[in-house]
């Protein structure tokens, strides 16, 4: 077996592979890894070469996603996929632990992949991580509503402007993908690939929200719904021209993974009865470099200390190895003198805990440590949208 990059002459052949890896996948749905992805590079498709032709391949797309002010570097692990007649041989494992080499070369942060097999991963150090989901029952009729807001299907022409009312919405947003418009047209609304619709509301001929949706059999699922500062009602006009489309054609519910704000939980009040939340658990994540992460984080971490009262100096153990932290009002830094407290983290809680994703308290073990990890590691109203799977 031989594990190595793609040669660009053989993007063809990759596509075939992935073709008869994955039964149920047009292969057209795969061109976007190769040709719409601005940030593509060939090392970052990983294949093996066995009997002179390529049995499996693992792609790596890369990505800068936030925590607060700063930025993470993602290695998204995506088209893991070894032709049948070659399965069970260890090819996918190989091709999986080379991308994480390559990934730790490039300087990447984290791994993430999104999958229903997850033991097959955690054999390779991968954790999955909790995410909370929600549904609510389309409501048949709704109440009056006025808003100056006139609601249409986005056009290409939109763009720009639907990435600065993403930017705004989501400028500190922990989980979420910094995106350009390369990245919009050719990877994340490739029409190959991806089948949302894509709504716009526009007042005095500017844009002010869109909303991203498909439907699932009986569910409308919400991909993500944005609006620019002081908008918030555009939502719900969205709301009712998006969600009353898909009640026509046959939806009873929708679907969504959104963050928590008022303006969606409103939006989504105006049309449907919510239901009770669920845990999903098709998300997993591997540190790639747990100092770099921490580095990289450093400015949003002071800006949080910046209320701080207490300080201290506190490790965090974890299967990757120990980062010191010291934190003080307005200073946090990596030091490399002994700790005062030291707490043990699994990957699930530490990714839980960078990302804001639950309660501090429901996180930590209780003591000092958890204390002051708890003010630089507040719960946020984070999300990673479905539109930025890869
Ligand atoms: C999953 C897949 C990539 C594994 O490729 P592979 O080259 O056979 O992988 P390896 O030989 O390294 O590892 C095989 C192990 O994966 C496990 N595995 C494979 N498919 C699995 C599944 N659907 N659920 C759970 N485990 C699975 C096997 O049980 C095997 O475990 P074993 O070694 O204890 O017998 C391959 O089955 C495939 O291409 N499937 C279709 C595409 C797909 O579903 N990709 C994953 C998307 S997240």
């Amino acid at each position: 077996m031989i594990v190595r990059s793609i040669r660009p002459e053989e993007f063809e052949e990759a596509l075939d592979l992935l073709d008869a890896a994955f039964e149920h996948t047009p292969r057209a749905y795969f061109n976007r890894y190769f040709f719409g992805d601005p940030w593509f590079k060939p090392e970052y498709t990983r294949v093996v070469e066995e009997d002179g032709r390529l049995v499996s391949l693992v792609q790596i797309v890369r990505r800068e996603v936030r925590v607060g002010c700063s930025t993470l570097v993602m290695g998204g692990i995506a088209n893991v996929g070894t032709i049948p007649a070659y399965r069970g041989r260890g090819f996918s494992s190989a091709a999986m632990k080379s991308s994480v080499e390559v990934m730790a070369a490039d300087g990447m942060h984290f791994g993430m992949l999104w999958t229903g097999i997850n033991l097959f991963y955690e054999r390779l150090g991968w954790a999955t991580v909790r995410l909370t989901a929600s549904t609510a029952k389309l409501k048949r009729r709704l109440p009056r509503f006025s808003a100056p807001y006139h609601v249409r299907a986005y056009r290409d022409d939109d763009a720009p402007a639907v990435l600065a009312i993403y930017d705004e919405f989501n400028s500190r947003r922990s989980l979420t993908t910094v995106r350009t418009l390369d990245y919009w047209r050719g990877f994340a609304t490739s029409p190959e690939s991806q089948s949302y619709t894509i709504w716009a509301a526009e007042t005095g001929g500017q844009l002010a929200a869109y909303l991203a949706g498909r439907r699932y059999g009986e569910s409308y699922g919400t991909g993500e719904m944005c609006c620019s500062r002081g908008h918030e009602d555009a939502l719900r006009a969205l709301a009712r021209e998006a969600w009353a489309a898909a009640a026509r054609a046959g939806a009873k519910k929708l679907a969504y993974v959104l963050p928590e704000e008022d303006s969606i939980r409103a939006a989504v009040s105006e049309v449907a009865v919510p239901a009770r939340p669920w845990t999903y658990t098709n998300m997993m994540l591997r540190v790639i470099d747990l100092r770099l992460m921490f580095e990289r984080m450093l400015p949003e971490l002071e800006r949080r200390s910046s209320l701080l009262e207490r300080a201290g100096r506190v490790a965090i153990g974890t299967e990757f190895g120990e980062l010191p932290l010291e934190v003080a009002p307005g200073r946090v830094t990596l030091p490399d003198v002994p700790a005062d407290w030291r707490v043990e983290l699994s990957q699930p809680q530490l990714f839980s805990l960078v990302f804001g994703l639950g309660e501090p308290a429901d996180i930590l073990p209780s003591g000092p440590a958890a204390d002051l990890l708890s003010s630089i590691f507040p719960r946020q109203p984070a999300v990673y949208y479905e539109i930025d799977t890869f």
